[in-house]
């Protein structure tokens, strides 16, 4: 089929003519190593990275292997096999606060059953969640994730349709490097408190020092478990994840994307205690969690996921990443600043972009100081240069070559000189 008969039947069968991710004119055709090329046959170079899972590259031979062996044999049983009883080990050998494991397919179930963990282990309901913060599309996710307007401290904000009212009875919002606003809050709804939920690296802002400690010692003092969405930042800021990174160990985390090696996979993992919620014989019967999902753990993404981080405990494998990471974002930030262009490059080596505007960001609502109109028309003009990127976000890869960082710095001296014409 031609890409244009694809996009008109792309249109008629799909809302939006798109799967909801991505704009319906990019249809993706394949990857290896840190590039795509579209159905066109366009090259890029992969910041994407399937919003994020193929961390170590597409199609990663050990990767690809691992499944081919798997396949003949069955992708799904429903009931335990060894490959998932593998990774739940390593997940357990590798994520400081991982004693254990359940298995879900997605980031969004794996949060929205750690906030109930946190729910059924404190028999209360309301869950603290930062404005910004993203932890998929559950109902009670769905708050104050990105108002355009935001509202005031702790009243959330829906961010789609369809969310019942009451919802946002449940929730508390506070902002993100704020900590005397949320011990505030803690102390004073800490007898209705379930749990917090936070990103310890809030979509690209890093916390600030001392943030992710103090939130460590206030829900212990209170004894209410704190959850870190490490969905994003697991196995990718460091082995053990962004806890190992920034040196914080909440009670529970979920882990997604690099974790099934680019198969529906995702975890909840944390405290024996908090985790026995999950297990029928181990608490009375009203504390039991019931929690099921016909995919759970199945042996492909289980292999997938183990392969991907047997390639990550090679040594030299994050300091790759790391490097990679911390020479694109000099040269973005010299660029930009060579053009005369008010940006900020924010986040960490393995996971940052560009913000436009010259205010500090430490929180979701600084981040709307940035030019959106112009992020919008960088990202056009870099992928029109064969850079492949989401909307805001850079995501390096280990498969990231020198040939990829040069081509990079070219698209984006060239966009830079675009974009300052245009403004000129
Ligand atoms: C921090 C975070 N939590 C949760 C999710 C949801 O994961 P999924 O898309 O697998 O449902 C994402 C997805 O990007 C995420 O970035």
């Amino acid at each position: 089929m031609a890409v244009s008969d694809l996009l008109d039947e792309a249109k008629r069968v799909l809302p939006g003519g798109t799967f909801g991710n991505m704009p319906a004119e990019v249809v993706l055709r394949s990857g290896k190593g840190g590039r795509i090329w579209d159905e066109s046959g366009k090259e890029y170079v992969d910041f994407l990275l399937g919003s994020g899972p193929m961390f170590i590259g597409h199609a990663h031979p050990a990767v690809t292997a691992a499944v081919q062996e798997q396949l003949p044999h069955g992708s799904t049983f429903f009931g335990n096999n060894r490959h998932g009883i593998a990774l739940a080990t390593a997940i357990t050998e590798a994520v400081p606060c991982a004693e254990q494991v359940r298995f879900v397919c997605s980031g969004t179930e794996a949060d929205l059953y750690a906030m109930r963990a946190a729910r059924a282990f404190r028999r209360r309901d309301k869950i603290l969640k930062f404005e910004g913060g993203y932890h998929g599309m559950s109902d009670y996710a769905l708050m104050s994730t990105s108002p355009k307007n935001p509202g005031n401290f702790p009243r959330p904000i829906p961010d789609s349709a369809g969310i019942p009212k009451s919802v946002q009875d449940e929730m508390l919002i506070a902002a993100f490097n704020d900590l005397d606003m949320v011990e505030g809050l803690i102390r004073e709804h800490k007898d209705e408190l379930a749990g917090v939920i936070v990103e310890p690296f809030q979509r690209l802002l890093p916390p600030q020092p001392g943030f992710l400690q103090g939130l460590r010692k206030i829900t212990q003092e209170h004894g209410i478990p704190l959850i870190f969405d490490e969905v994003v930042t697991g196995f990718r800021f460091a082995y053990g994840g962004a806890q190992e990174y920034y040196g914080v160990t909440p009670d529970l985390c979920t882990l997604g994307k690099i974790v099934g090696g680019g198969y529906a996979l995702a975890a909840i993992a944390g405290r024996a205690d908090i985790m026995a919620h999950f297990d029928r014989l181990a608490v009375a019967d009203e504390d039991f969690l019931f929690q099921v999902g016909t995919l759970s753990g199945n042996p492909v993404a289980s292999i997938a996921g183990l392969a991907t981080l047997e390639v990550l405990k090679q040594p030299g494998a994050y300091e790759r990443v790391f490097a990679t990471g911390r020479t694109l974002m000099a040269a973005l930030d010299g660029i930009l600043k060579n053009a005369g262009i008010k940006a900020r490059v924010i986040g960490e080596p393995p996971l940052f972009d560009v913000v436009f505007t010259d205010h500090q960001l430490k929180d979701y609502r600084d981040t709307l100081k940035g030019d959106k109109a112009i992020a919008t028309q960088f990202n056009k003009l870099l992928r029109e240069r064969g850079i492949m990127k989401g909307e805001s976000k850079y995501y390096v890869s280990l498969a990231h070559t020198q040939a990829d960082i040069d081509h990079t710095i070219g698209a984006w001296t060239e966009a830079a000189a675009e974009l300052k014409k245009s403004s000129s």
